[in-house]
């Protein structure tokens, strides 16, 4: 579980998150609002890239805020970013290995891991394949490979679906909800396709202007009258 208390960062005039209070439990928790609404902000946060001025977060009863960057990467923390962040001249194979490198993991375990891993996402057919000719799915697909690989507690994923088909958002879509299967990790999702996050959070937080909206049942949520005024005129909800 992560419990986030009074969570408020500032850049200058803007305040990206405004006194967060929200607890999230779910297997899988999805983030969403508007652009601009504090969410990739937030991951910042969880994974030590921003340093909020006030407020706490717990995860699993251990405060994060208190780990140095490297530590919650050792602690189970892992991400994805909204840019591509995949190595070109390496394999597929060994970007997921980089990862391994970084949190010291024996070396005799390493090769069983990775392969979980890539079988998990469907590449182990392109394991020996170099990164920069594979399709955005799966390069998509390397990098999930990379928050799953190894012993992770928590995986973030900004915005995995933009920019893919409906039938490309499907196949993330069945690998997205295996997760927590695979790995045991909980998975907190920002996500602008809306089916995307009915089809597989359990639970879904929304922002908007830094502040939390609503957290509940994803189901309630998009349902809630205050998420549909937030989203209006900016994207439609079915
Ligand atoms: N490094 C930064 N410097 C200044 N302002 C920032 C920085 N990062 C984010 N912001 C501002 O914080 C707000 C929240 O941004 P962000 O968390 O990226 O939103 P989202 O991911 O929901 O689109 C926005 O107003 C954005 O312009
Ligand atoms: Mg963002």
């Amino acid at each position: 579980m992560i419990s986030i208390d009074k969570l408020t960062v500032k850049f200058g005039g803007v305040t990206a998150l405004d006194a967060v209070c929200v607890d999230l439990h779910a297997t899988v928790c999805g983030i969403i609002g508007p652009n601009g609404a504090g969410k990739t902000t937030f991951l910042n946060v969880m994974s030590g890239f921003n340093t909020p001025v006030e407020g706490s977060i717990t995860v699993f009863n251990q405060p994060l805020l208190k780990m140095r960057p490297h530590e919650r990467a050792r602690w189970g923390l892992r991400r994805s970013f909204q840019q591509e962040q995949v190595a070109d001249e390496l394999t597929v194979f060994e970007n997921v290995a980089v990862i391994l490198d970084a949190l010291r993991i024996d070396r005799a375990d390493r090769h069983a891991m990775i392969d979980a891993a890539l079988e998990f996402v469907h590449l182990s057919d392109l394991r020996n394949h170099k990164t920069e000719n594979l399709s955005s799915l799966e390069r998509r697909m390397t990098e999930i490979a990379r928050c799953i690989v190894g012993q992770p507690r928590i995986v973030m994923l900004d915005e995995p679906g933009a920019g893919f088909s409906q039938t490309e958002v499907e196949r993330l879509r069945d690998v997205l909800i295996g997760i927590y299967d695979f790995s045991g990790a909980m998975t907190l999702l920002i996500d602008h396709d809306v089916d995307l996050i009915r089809a597989t959070c359990v639970e879904t937080m929304v922002l908007d202007f830094g502040s939390l909206v609503i957290n509940g049942k994803t189901e309630d949520v998009l349902e809630d009258e205050r998420v549909r005024r937030v989203y209006l005129g900016v994207e439609e909800l079915e």
